[in-house]
């Protein structure tokens, strides 16, 4: 039988179709706009997500026969508000993750509401990503939107319910919203009078490799599959690509490299650190994880060749950058494009490159931005190393995993070794098991992920090329603490 993944991300849909055994039989990937209505504001059409699946479904599947596709599932951008009225229809675009909008929410949820509350109902503090700041934005700002509001959904859940006609989330996707009460599973009460939110409004819970339903006959009409194919839940792009890299059960870690670059911590138990300075949530596998996330990845690496350098041969600026320039450059660079999250949490933050002389070239730019990244990966990596958590090795996955040269510098910034999978395809690959657990194929996501997934190579840290970006690293840490209290002078 075929299962069809589906990695509902920020640039693109990247459809993966998988055989039974875990074989790649086709990956086809569909662009659609994003918008900036304002600075620091990222939104989408959930009806733009919806074309290019039904686009890319059709593509992916010509040549093989529609009958095998026996299950679907997801792994999506996390965090999203998508709102529908009572007739179904998308009530407004949907505010995405990295939407920076909700400073006043956030600071009302961790401030009045407060931290330790938060921290008890949902696992979690907020972050002006999460769904339940954008609600409350719609709530104070587009009050006649908010009156409409029928149901509330993350983005891979409106794809699954113009499949299925259920309205349904898993675990891991539904902890990002700040509404979850991650260590028991369920809708938290207290969050849902906070927000002013009925539970008939939220989507019914399931583990991520469990089937919701199957595909009605007008779907199955349009995407050309048939009224067998069941859904699986699917989950959060980062517990997808966790699974699509084989980071399960406990003590896995897992580094994306995407438009956000998240590091991921596989658990058998439920954890929270004291400061939630890393975010505490359900795993697709069933278990636990923790994650830190910075908003702007490879999107720091696209923004800079195409927007400003204006190329679209990446590795070609990377040639100039050979081993003996590790751990030498005098450019850094925050990669706060976005404003960031972990561990900063502040949307105000912006991007910024120092350190540039007359003799400063582009490859050194470049570099910086490369670098920019891991040092700000290894933020994250800090907080979980003081949490006790021993990290020794790590998977990637993500566009910018397919950098030979960026994988390097990761494993001499955080001195770990870097474990090359044989497909870097993390969260549609994991979309794809998840639906072949769900339909009986493998007993756990366990199993399948043991019997699928490959490390085909690995890149080791240099002790002398790491110690010199353990110096740099220190000089990085200062940068932004220096320059924070410009941010609200700067704020546009
Ligand atoms: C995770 C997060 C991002 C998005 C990217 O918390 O916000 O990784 O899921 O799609």
């Amino acid at each position: 039988m075929l299962y069809i993944g589906v990695d509902l991300g920020t640039s693109a849909v990247k459809l993966l179709l998988m055989e039974a055994d875990g074989s790649i039989k086709n990956i086809v990937s569909k662009e659609y706009p994003l918008s900036f209505p304002n600075p620091g504001w990222s939104e989408q059409k959930p009806e733009d997500w919806w074309n290019a699946v039904v686009e890319g479904i059709k593509e992916l599947t010509d040549g093989f026969d529609k009958d095998q596709v026996a299950g679907i599932s997801f792994g999506g951008q996390m965090h999203g508000l998508v709102i529908l009225d009572s007739d179904d229809n998308v009530i407004r675009p949907a505010i995405l993750w990295n939407d920076g909008r909700t400073t006043k929410e956030t600071n009302y949820l961790n401030d009045v509401i407060g931290k330790d509350k938060l921290s008890e109902y949902t696992a979690n503090i907020a972050f002006a990503g999460f769904t339940a700041p954008k609600i409350l934005w719609v709530k104070e700002n587009e009050p006649e939107n908010f009156a409409k509001i029928a149901k509330i959904m993350l983005p891979k859940d409106y794809i699954a319910y113009k499949m299925t006609g259920v309205h349904s989330c898993d675990y891991s996707d539904a902890s990002g919203m700040l509404l979850m009460d991650v260590k028991n599973k369920c809708w938290s009460k207290e969050m849902m009078e906070i927000c002013s939110v009925k539970e008939e409004q939220l989507p019914k819970l399931f583990e991520s490799y469990e089937i919701t339903g199957s595909m009605t006959e007008a779907a199955a009409a349009e995407l050309g599959l048939t009224t067998n194919c069941k859904i699986a839940a699917g989950a959060g792009d980062n517990a997808a690509a966790a699974v699509g890299t084989g980071t399960v059960g406990d003590g896995g870690c897992n580094i994306s490299l995407g438009t956000s670059g998240t590091i991921f911590i596989s658990s058998k138990d439920f954890g929270v650190d004291k400061f939630n300075a890393l975010h505490s949530f359900a795993h697709a596998d069933g278990n636990f994880h923790l994650m830190g996330c910075m908003l702007s990845a490879a999107s720091c690496n696209k923004w800079w060749m195409d927007e400003i350098i204006g190329t679209k041969d990446y590795p070609a600026e990377q040639v100039p950058i050979t081993d003996d320039k590790l751990g030498e450059n005098n450019v850094y660079y925050l990669p706060y494009l976005m404003g960031e999250r972990s561990p900063h949490n502040n949307p105000d933050a912006r991007a910024l490159f120092i350190g540039m002389s007359m003799d400063t070239t582009r490859a050194d730019m470049t570099q910086a931005v490369l670098e920019g990244v891991a040092f700000a990966i290894r933020d994250s990596f800090e907080v979980a190393r003081d949490l006790g958590i021993k990290i020794d090795e790590t998977k990637i996955c993500g566009g910018g995993a397919k950098s030979p040269l960026w994988r390097k510098i990761i494993a001499n910034v955080l001195n770990i070794k870097v474990n090359i999978i044989e497909s870097e395809e993390g969260p549609g690959l994991g979309g794809a098991m998840l639906a072949a657990v769900a339909c009986g194929e493998y007993a756990s996501v366990e199993e399948a992920a043991n019997k699928i997934v490959k490390v085909i190579d690995s890149v080791n840290p240099d002790p002398a090329i790491a110690a010199k970006y353990d110096a740099k690293y220190k000089k990085f840490k200062e940068i932004y603490p220096t320059v924070k209290p410009l941010y609200d002078t700067l704020k546009a």
